[in-house]
């Protein structure tokens, strides 16, 4: 096969699909690569470092579109990318059925493949696939370093000859992937750290990185949904959600938001009074800025001050530490690619993996969620 590997156009976005060492992989099992002028620049990695990979590389997005089989690519393609791409070809990115639903009709047409990085099943086989792990792992730490940068203290206890600095106070809502990084990074950054969850299996986690875990008192499976992720709480829990949090909230320094219903926008844990009753100097970083934010005051991609409180709503955490990113990222995909192109095995829609990511086959749908979404937009 031939892959294309795209210089990203999403604003702010300075990862690249691949590094010159999944390049120089691909090439071991006997596929081509062809890549778009200065695709690695964002990441640090030339188009020098690229053809010494093996890979060929090509003036513009078209030449790369008109002859690759298959596009590794981190975020969805354009609308003028998807226009000159291969009829019958694949592409593998990053796709959020929501968000991007207008687009369908633009692969369904043109008997394209699409296979999503943020539908790879969560579960052990697939841990080094989990792109959406591996990024979210990033935000959560860099979360906690650009808190402490926007505070007007310390993060560690100190003793020092002028007298005693208590440490930080940091609150993780939500300890999916990003919120345990957070609390890792928090903790060894010396802050003092709380974590609060719908989840209650995940208490053992917070408690074993050294956090307190704060617990609305209800069901013990009242936010737990299918695959380890969270489903929609009561009204009667959320009153109680609202109070602990508002209750919390007004002594600390950080609070990093992450909480997520996959597919669904972010639920809203932090109102305006809540905002309003924290310390001046304090920051809320809201990592569910993307999908309308867990903070009501959140502006996505943008940093505001409201009330000298810091809302920081950047979406794009991963691509600020760009090296590591790109070289998870690129990995993860190529994890992918290799399981699902298997030369013994060749695609295999019974399997888990290849099902639960192939949302589009050669123009066909693969996908319930997508299909109801392409219903309920059809009625
Ligand atoms: P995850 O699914 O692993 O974790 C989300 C956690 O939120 C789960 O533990 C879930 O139980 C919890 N949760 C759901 N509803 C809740 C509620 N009402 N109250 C408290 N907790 C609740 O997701 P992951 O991978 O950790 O991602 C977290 C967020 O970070 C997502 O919104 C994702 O889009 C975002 N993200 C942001 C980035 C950025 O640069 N800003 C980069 C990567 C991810």
């Amino acid at each position: 096969m031939i892959i294309g590997i795209l210089k990203e156009t999403k604003d702010n976005e300075l990862r690249v699909a691949a590094t010159p060492d999944v390049v120089k992989n691909l090439i071991k099992l006997d596929h081509s690569v062809v890549v778009e002028k200065s695709a690695g620049e964002g990441s640090f990695i030339s188009d020098e470092n690229f053809k010494d990979a093996g890979a060929d590389l090509l003036d513009s997005s078209n030449d790369v579109c008109s002859q690759a089989d298959i596009i590794f690519s981190v975020n969805s393609l354009s609308s003028e990318q998807l226009k000159q791409i291969k009829k019958n070809s694949t592409i593998v990115s990053f796709f959020q059925i929501k968000d991007e639903i207008q687009q369908i009709s633009d692969y369904t047409n043109n008997n394209l493949s699409l296979i999503s990085m943020s539908h790879v099943p969560r579960t052990t086989l697939a841990q080094n696939m989990d792109a959406l792990s591996s990024q979210s792992n990033i935000a959560g730490y860099k979360a906690t370093i650009i808190g402490a940068d926007h505070i007007t203290k310390y993060m560690p206890l100190l003793m020092t000859a002028a007298g005693t600095i208590k440490p930080a106070k940091v609150l993780i809502l939500g300890a999916g992937v990003a919120g345990l990084a957070a609390i890792a990074n928090a903790k060894r950054m010396g802050a003092q750290v709380y974590a609060f969850d719908v989840r209650p299996v995940v208490k053992e986690q917070v408690e074993s990185l050294g956090a307190k875990f704060v617990e609305v008192e209800s069901e013990s499976s009242e936010g737990v949904g299918e695959g380890g992720y969270a489903k929609e709480v009561s009204e009667e829990y959320k009153k109680k959600q609202g109070e602990l949090i508002k209750d919390t909230i007004k002594d600390m320094d950080i609070v990093i938001s992450t909480a997520l219903i996959p597919e669904r926008p972010a639920p809203i844990l932090i109102d305006k009074d809540m905002v309003n009753s924290m310390q001046p100097g304090s920051a809320i970083i809201d990592l569910a800025a993307i999908n309308g934010g867990n903070c009501e005051l959140t502006e996505c991609d943008k940093v505001i001050m409201h009330n000298n409180i810091t809302i920081d709503g950047r979406s794009y955490l991963p691509s600020t530490m760009p090296n590591d990113a790109s070289k998870l990222y690129s990995k993860n995909l190529f994890n992918l690619f290799k399981h699902i192109y298997n030369k013994d095995n060749p695609l295999n829609l019974e399997d888990e993996i290849t099902n639960g990511s192939m949302l589009i086959n050669q123009g066909k749908v693969n996908n319930q969620m997508l299909q109801e979404f392409l219903d309920k937009d059809n009625s």
